[in-house]
């Protein structure tokens, strides 16, 4: 279970400072996946980098399993949107590398790796270098170098933002499938009030900075095959787009 308490997030820089998170209160189950909503600049990713555990609350907690978080950090992944693949190493050798530095022996790793790459539909690039992939390719590659450590915790900060409209709907099918049978927690943050009703079960709606959360919107439809076709879907994105407009006007 993750639970967030109070939290909050001020940045201090000698000629700015910035409050980018105000009390920002949820739990999260295993097994559930959050998608995170709001402005540009109202301190999303912040939330993803408290969570990760790569910047530490102002103010507040954050309780992973009922401990401090810093003691689960081993069980945390945090995929950026910028990938970070190491160039100059293989698809296969990027996706081991996390299995290697946690003393899996090669061949356990490699076996791991193909396993998962096949699960994403990447493992004929294994030889293949990260310049030599598209985006959405690097992404799958970033993807499965995460889940092969089998997080608990899994952060992802909009993910497939740079990918045509067609790949991220694959994309976003591909980690249904991966939700189904992964039992971890899923945070995402996005853009795309569509891609939120599509993957979060759950739908956290920020307000401009200091980031409040504003609404946590249930989506229960969330998974059902089919779901982009129905009057519920339409429902809820429209509903979504709503509750940001009225942010941006009054708030709240
Ligand atoms: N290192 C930093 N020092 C000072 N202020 C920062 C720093 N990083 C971010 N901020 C400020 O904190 C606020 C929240 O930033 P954050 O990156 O979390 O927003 P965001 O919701 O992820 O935005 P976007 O949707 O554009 O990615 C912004 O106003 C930003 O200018
Ligand atoms: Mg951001």
């Amino acid at each position: 279970m993750l639970q967030v308490s109070n939290l909050a997030y001020r940045y201090n820089q000698r000629h700015r400072s910035v409050q980018a998170l105000a009390s920002v209160d949820f739990t999260a189950r295993p097994g559930e996946s959050w998608a995170v909503i709001g402005p540009s600049g109202c301190g999303k990713s912040t939330l993803l980098y408290l969570l990760a555990g790569l910047m530490h609350p102002t103010q507040g907690s954050i309780l992973f399993k009922d401990r401090p978080l810093t003691e689960s950090k081993h069980e945390i992944a945090l995929i950026l949107q910028s990938y970070g693949l190491f160039p100059w190493k293989s698809v296969l050798d990027n996706i081991t590398l996390g299995l290697r530095i946690r003393k899996f022996s090669r061949k356990e790793a490699i076996a791991k790796a193909l396993e998962m790459m096949e699960m994403l539909g990447i493992a004929d690039l294994k030889e293949a270098y990260p310049t030599q992939l598209s985006g959405g390719q690097k992404q799958r590659v970033a993807i499965a170098r995460s889940l092969v450590l089998q997080p608990k915790l899994l952060l992802m900060d909009e993910p497939f933002s740079a990918l045509d409209a067609q790949t991220r709907e694959k994309m976003q099918d591909l980690m249904l499938e991966i939700f189904a049978t992964h039992s971890m927690i899923t945070v995402l943050v996005t853009h795309s009030i569509e891609e939120a009703v599509i993957l979060g079960r759950k739908i956290m709606i920020f307000s401009e900075l200091p980031g409040r959360l504003v609404e946590i919107v249930d989506n229960p439809g969330m998974g059902s095959s089919g779901l982009r076709s129905t009057t519920e879907y339409l429902e809820l994105t429209t509903y979504l787009r709503r509750r940001l407009e009225e942010i941006k006007t009054n708030g709240r």
